[in-house]
């Protein structure tokens, strides 16, 4: 946003000669995202896995929010904990324990609605370093 302002703000040469290469990084990293197709009333996996599996997973807190906003889904100390889950995601997420260890953090969401489209992010704090993975879910209608 920032970029394209500050082009179309007149200094285009200037700009374009300092943000060829931040612009150049950015469209790179954005058609790298991933998106995931759910059907109204079916179900979705989205995912999330660090660059390096953990090596403890007393040692693990993710956080999945939707939108930078809402809470979706937190795993705390290797425990799920639904504290701070937004009441539209109530007993419609689920993840997958046995895998925390290889270092997947996905998460499955239930019921789908057209509330649940849109950018989710899951962020992972480990003792050393913090990663966040970001999903686009799209909904569609059933297709029968
Ligand atoms: C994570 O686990 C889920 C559930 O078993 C599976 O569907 C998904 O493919 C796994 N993801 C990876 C990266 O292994
Ligand atoms: C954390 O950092 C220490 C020291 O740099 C290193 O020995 C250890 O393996 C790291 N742990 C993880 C989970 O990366």
């Amino acid at each position: 946003m920032e970029i394209y302002k500050r082009i179309s703000s007149g200094n285009l040469i200037r700009w374009s000669i300092f943000y060829f290469l931040p612009v150049f990084v950015t469209a790179s990293e954005v058609s790298l995202q991933e998106t995931v197709e759910g059907f109204i009333g079916g179900s979705a996996v989205l995912p999330c896995s660090p660059e390096e599996p953990p090596i403890t997973i007393q040692d693990i807190h993710v956080r999945w929010k939707i939108k930078y906003m809402q809470n979706v889904y937190e795993i705390i100390n290797g425990q799920v904990s639904v504290e701070e889950q937004d009441q539209q995601y109530k007993n419609r997420v689920e993840s997958f324990p046995e895998e925390y260890l290889r270092g997947n953090f996905s998460i499955k969401l239930y019921n789908l609605q057209h509330t649940d489209a849109g950018e989710y992010t899951c962020y992972i704090f480990m003792k050393n370093k913090s990663e966040d993975r970001s999903v686009e879910l799209l909904i569609k209608e059933k297709s029968d």
